[in-house]
């Protein structure tokens, strides 16, 4: 967002993408020679950021790109035009190009040229009308990635965001329909993300879904200290703020480095300094600017804990992570229940497994809010 020092809440812009580097590039690589990826993880780690700068870099290259959101959408038409209309802005040049042709139809004017543009895809008449069936406009809008892609020979990147929601959708079907369209495309590699790790994993993994092996799956690698150390200092450096190495590492060890958490983190941190007028960053304002984090975090929290709280055993399970307990020893539930609620805490991204028997926090700053709250559960 423009004025703030951090990004915060959405997408990052290339500047501010810390680190990344290498596997924007091994993304880039294998689109670009038409392999498919899915990428899985959880809230807020920077996935529609990585996917927004792949295709950025790709479509400087000369090739076609598109990017849909499938949070934004609700039924499988609004989800077909807003794939044909994601397609057919590489040659139009508008983003809601079937809106256009919708208007310029009845207006009359300014419609001949985008027609004449578009006729070759037979998407110029009738297409945006009502005339045809919610599967019709969907299978049509399967197939045009590679029709557009062949006749103005070049290379496309699809990219679906929240993939996972195509079930709510258009249903588990669907997935069967885009496979049989997808598989057979010469020109058209595809990148999916998702933040629901479960679904994707199933919806990728699982031998009985219709998209198991289509697209490789990659882990989304985690941003290394040295990295966020020379971004943090460049940034408060620039606002002639002076920082050490030490309290830097401090930030990040109370982030876990886990990207918004830092940014947040750092972003209170500078705007107490600015209140207080200082310009010497000591762990004093790191302090500060962390509990003014996690207070501002704390609706966020208190709503995933209400959710858990209607979860079986979850709420046990995590405050015996929080204390640090072993999860299966610790507690007196039955095994299969702890399993249960450890997957649950898995599937909602709020805990990773970090060996056997053993699980971390996603989020650092989750658990510091808990060991705050534990007596009131
Ligand atoms: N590489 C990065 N460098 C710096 N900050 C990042 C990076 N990735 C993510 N962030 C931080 O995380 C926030 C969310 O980024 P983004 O929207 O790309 O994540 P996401 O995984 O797609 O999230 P969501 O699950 O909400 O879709 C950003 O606003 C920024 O604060
Ligand atoms: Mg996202």
């Amino acid at each position: 967002m423009p004025g703030r020092l951090f990004p915060l809440g959405g997408p990052v812009s290339e500047e501010d993408i810390v680190d990344r580097e290498d596997f924007l590039i091994s993304l880039e690589t294998r689109l670009l020679e038409c392999q498919s990826i899915m990428l899985a993880g959880p809230r807020r780690i920077g996935k529609t950021s990585l996917a927004l700068e792949v295709i950025r870099r790709i479509k400087g290259k000369e090739n076609y790109v598109a990017f849909v959101d499938l949070f934004r959408y609700n039924t499988k038409r609004e989800l077909a035009l807003a794939l044909i209309n994601a397609c057919l802005e590489n040659r139009s040049g508008i983003s809601k190009t079937t809106t256009a042709l919708k208007d310029g139809l009845k207006k009359i004017t300014g419609a001949a040229k985008l027609t004449a543009k578009l006729q070759d895809l037979e998407v110029a008449f009738g297409l945006p009308g009502e005339s045809k069936s919610d599967d019709d406009l969907f299978n049509y809008a399967l197939e045009l990635p590679e029709i557009l892609a062949q006749k103005d020979k070049k290379h496309m990147v699809l990219v679906f965001d929240e993939f996972q929601e195509v079930i709510r959708i258009a249903g588990e079907d669907a997935l069967k329909v885009m496979r049989s369209y997808f598989q057979v495309q010469q020109h058209v590699a595809y990148l999916f993300l998702g933040s629901k790790e479960g679904m994707m994993n199933t919806i990728f993994g699982d031998k009985k879904q219709a998209f198991y092996r289509f697209a490789t799956i990659l882990p989304i690698p985690s941003i290394p200290s040295e990295s966020w150390v020379e971004y943090i200092s460049r940034k408060f450096q620039a606002q002639k703020i002076t920082i050490s190495d030490r309290v830097i590492l401090e930030v990040l060890s109370l982030s876990g480095g886990h990207p918004q958490d830092t940014m947040l983190l750092c972003s209170e941190i500078y705007y107490s300094l600015l209140e207080a007028g200082v310009n010497n960053l000591g762990l004093d304002f790191v302090r500060l600017g962390y509990e003014r984090a996690l207070s501002s975090l704390s609706p966020v929290f208190d709503e995933l804990l209400d959710e858990l709280g209607r979860i079986g055993s979850t709420r046990r399970v995590l405050i015996s992570l929080t204390r640090g307990l072993r999860i299966y020893s610790g507690l007196s539930s039955n095994p299969n229940e702890v399993k249960r609620a450890v997957d649950v805490l898995i599937d909602k991204a709020i805990i990773e497994k970090s060996g056997r028997g053993a699980y971390h926090f996603v989020e650092p700053m989750l658990k510091e809010y808990l060991n705050r709250k534990i007596e009131v559960f």
